[in-house]
């Protein structure tokens, strides 16, 4: 276990500099996962991201029959995923009970099974921790149901589905952007007789659209609609997962509050669907420069290296609901840059936040509120103001247990729960750091969802 006391008052807001890369992007490597175990051969993977998340959808894959051989080396996971995953009907498989899957803490494991799974004569249940439970997967079981598959029950896990053989094409309208729901409706689409389109309002994160075609599955996409044919078989392909954008944007947001700072990521996912963190840092007044490889590492997505560097005088800025599914995992950290920025930045339509990993929503207000901050939440809306955290002189001692105070300084130390949502965990650690305050974050472990060695690299920047 790591130490739950993060000490930011010991490096006295001293810079983050140097060259790192961050480990694999967590979206990509769930979908190199579940396409190579769909693909009839074996895959060669590497830079795989090893979190709890991505190893959830790994033994969901090896316990559905996919041939699973990987090593740790310095780029995460490497080594081969052989499918198809079985085909192997109610006979041999789940007749009397079915077969339990547990996704951990990963809706994005959770929503492609489902969808997946539709396509399947299997009986399989779905189960997931407290937080997994109490998100809403009705956003695919509706449509998919429509399609011909059955969900038991419809809105929460512990879900039991039971795919078809004889899956319908639909023209689905989704009215939420969500790269999940999409990358479900698609996957089930492969299993589907004709042609089956997806539609959102704005444009989520598009990996699948752009990884299919590299395990052999063409895919249309058509502005903001995506079509796929029904009946096309997946072949094996070599991915090479590039870093994860999101795990980066931590390390970059606390190079920009930190004087003098200046850090490098290499080879990050540089997808414009993800990188709309960046266009908002620029706005805000943070160098950015990126650098955008020659070739892509992995199928059709873009990558390159990136370098913030500080400079004073942020302002604030307004993030618009159409930019919101380009940096949705990411306003949490953007918040606490807010912090630091002259006047408001209003963050407009985020109440998605409020079914993420925990309600981000709340969090992030009280959170901030507690570190003497100021955010309100005005519907939908988040709008933070400048008045950055207080430097604490004071080592730890008479905590604060969450309690929002929605003014003044933060005296002594600080206990911020992360309510076990690994982002929420991370912007509490850039705030010790960026501010030299000493907090208390209890289940700090929690960044091993999505960034295991979080605080290795933080300290590396650090010169420790
Ligand atoms: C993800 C999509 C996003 C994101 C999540 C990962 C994915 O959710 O928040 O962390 O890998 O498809 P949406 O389904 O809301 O787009």
């Amino acid at each position: 276990m790591t130490s739950s006391l993060v000490r930011g008052s010991q490096f006295d807001r001293c810079p983050l500099t140097g060259t790192i890369s961050v480990p694999g992007d967590k979206s990509l490597s769930h979908r190199v996962a579940l396409f190579a175990a769909l693909a009839n051969g074996s895959s060669q993977v590497s830079g795989l991201l090893d979190s709890f998340d991505v190893r959830a959808t790994l033994a969901a894959v090896e316990s559905l029959g996919a041939h699973v051989e990987l090593v740790s080396d310095p780029s995460g996971l490497s080594g081969t995923i052989a499918g198809p995953i079985t085909s192997r009907s109610e006979e041999s498989f789940g007749v009397h009970e079915p077969l339990q899957i547990d996704c951990g803490n990963s809706g994005t494991t959770t929503r492609l099974l489902l969808g997946l799974l539709s396509g399947r004569q299997l009986n399989v249940t779905l189960t997931g921790d407290e937080s997994l439970s109490r998100r809403p997967m009705r956003r695919v079981t509706e449509p998919l149901s429509e399609m011909g598959a059955s969900f038991s029950p419809m809105d929460h896990l512990p879900i039991t589905v039971e795919g078809s053989a004889s899956l319908r094409a639909i023209d689905y309208h989704s009215p939420i952007a969500s790269a999940q729901v999409k990358s479900a409706i698609l996957l089930a689409g492969i299993s589907a007789q004709g042609t089956t389109s997806f539609s959102e309002p704005q444009k989520s994160r598009d990996h699948t659209e752009l990884l299919l075609p590299a395990f052999g599955v063409a895919v249309r996409v058509d502005g903001l609609k995506v079509s796929i044919e029904g009946g096309q078989e997946l072949r094996p392909s070599d991915c090479a997962v590039p870093g994860d954008p999101s795990s980066a944007a931590f390390l970059l947001v606390a190079a920009a509050l930190l004087p003098h700072s200046q850090v490098t990521i290499t080879n990050l996912s540089l997808n414009p669907t993800r990188t709309g963190f960046m266009a908002v840092l620029r706005r805000m007044g943070v160098s950015i420069e990126i650098k955008i490889n020659e070739r892509g590492t992995l199928g059709q997505e873009l990558t390159g290296d990136v370098t913030v560097s500080w400079r004073d005088n942020l302002k604030a800025t307004t993030v618009t609901a159409d930019e919101i599914p380009s940096l949705i995992d990411e306003v949490p950290i953007l918040a606490l840059l807010a912090t630091a920025a002259s006047g408001n930045t209003r963050f407009e339509g985020v109440g998605e936040l409020r079914v993420k990993e925990s309600d981000r929503l709340s969090a992030i207000f009280e959170g901030l509120s507690v570190l003497g901050c100021h955010a309100v939440v005005d519907g939908d809306d988040l709008i933070v103001s400048q008045g950055p955290p207080t430097h604490s002189e004071s080592t730890f001692s008479e905590p604060i247990h969450g309690e929002p105070t929605h003014s003044g300084p933060a005296h002594g130390g600080i206990v911020l729960s992360a309510r076990g949502d690994h982002r929420l965990a991370m912007t509490w650690i850039v705030a010790a750091r960026a501010f030299a305050l000493d907090i208390e974050v209890p289940d700090i472990d929690c960044c091993g969802v999505s960034y295991p060695g979080f605080i290795t690299d933080l300290l590396s920047l650090s010169g420790q």
